[in-house]
């Protein structure tokens, strides 16, 4: 085993499948905590409400849990605010992880207030990638043998926390970001996920099915869609796309190959992304369920009947088959969540 693949398997406590034999993420994005000021208390209720519904073994945050780029404000009122949003999920013994988003710059959400929490998986992953939080979470059998590899695996990717250019956050000249009139989304040179994030996967991809003998089925979650998450919306028919669209996908516009590499790998079965408030839409192409999670923040723009998170599902019994559904607030909520 390779000392890059030993590293990403290593997580500060093991994740397993459940005593069900079932693995269950509830994936949730853009609380956009606003700086200086408390964050609307509703956004507590929400994700408790949501944890409480669905009982999942991992919550993802998808990225965007700050507006501004300084945070919150201070890292004292971070850890406030991560104390008191992540309370239940604390309190239940619940995984969780997070990722940044377009709006959390580094400085702005430190790292170690997060791994100070004792449930939180959140890593910045191998040092050779671009970016903080691209990692791996592998998840071991419930007996926790690790003999035949992980059951499946949740992977991690930081699609920058720059503004948008690409090219910034490559420290290129920004000339080079040419602005075409006809972009996919018309978010043009919006950054997203980098190559050497993608070979990153692809590597530990492959060395894990030489290693095992066998695909390791997996879930991508990400802050910025993939470019591909476009043609779902544009195709919604033949991608048996569900959920709503009501803003324009807010896509990577340069496609960086990490969707050809999950589709040449043949293991990841979905690809999550936040970003987007008012989309829920998920569907299928080239095999792969693209969906955005529709965001969960009050402090920000959202649409009351869409606010909640996308949930995926594993089981031991047939991994490579997952099941997946958003969950509304509102459904879990009694009187369907406060105005
Ligand atoms: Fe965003």
């Amino acid at each position: 085993m390779t000392e890059t693949l030993r590293c990403a398997l290593e997580t500060k406590f093991p994740l397993r499948m459940n005593e069900k034999g079932i693995f269950r993420i509830l994936c949730v994005s853009d609380f956009h905590a606003p700086c200086g000021r408390r964050w609307d208390p509703r956004l507590k209720k929400a994700l408790d409400a949501l944890v409480d519904a669905c009982l999942p073994d991992l919550v993802f945050i998808a990225g965007d849990l700050t507006h501004d780029d300084e945070g919150v404000g201070s890292e004292k009122l971070l850890r406030e605010y991560i104390a008191d949003i992540m309370a239940h999920t604390e309190e239940l013994g619940i995984a969780w992880a997070h990722i940044p988003g377009n709006h959390d710059r580094e400085t702005g959400i430190p790292p170690h207030v997060f791994s100070a929490f004792s449930h939180c998986l959140s890593v910045r992953g191998d040092e050779k990638l671009s970016g903080y939080g691209t990692y791996l979470l592998p998840v071991w059998p419930h007996d926790g043998c690790r003999e035949n590899g992980p059951v499946c695996c949740v992977w991690a990717f930081d699609t920058h926390t720059g503004l948008g250019r690409y090219s910034e956050s490559l420290g290129l000249p920004p000339e080079w970001d040419l602005n075409l009139p006809k972009m996919h989304t018309g978010f043009s040179h919006d950054d997203g996920v980098h190559f050497n994030q993608t070979a990153w996967y692809w590597e530990l991809s492959a060395e894990m099915e030489a290693l095992y003998g066998r695909k390791i089925p997996g879930v991508m979650f990400m802050h910025r869609p993939p470019t591909e998450m476009y043609l779902v919306g544009k195709n919604p028919t033949m991608t048996g796309m569900t959920g709503e669209i009501r803003e324009e996908i807010g896509a990577a516009d340069i496609n960086t190959g990490l969707f050809a590499a999950a589709y040449e790998r043949g293991d990841i079965r979905a690809i999550i992304s936040g970003h987007d408030h008012i989309n829920t839409c998920g569907g299928t192409y080239m095999g792969i369920f693209l969906a955005e999670d529709g965001g969960l923040g009050y402090d920000v723009y959202g649409d009351d009947d869409l606010r909640g998170g996308r949930v995926i599902e594993f089981s031991a019994a047939n991994p490579g088959d997952i099941r997946t559904w958003h969950l509304h607030v509102q459904d879990c909520l009694p009187g369907g969540g406060e105005k």
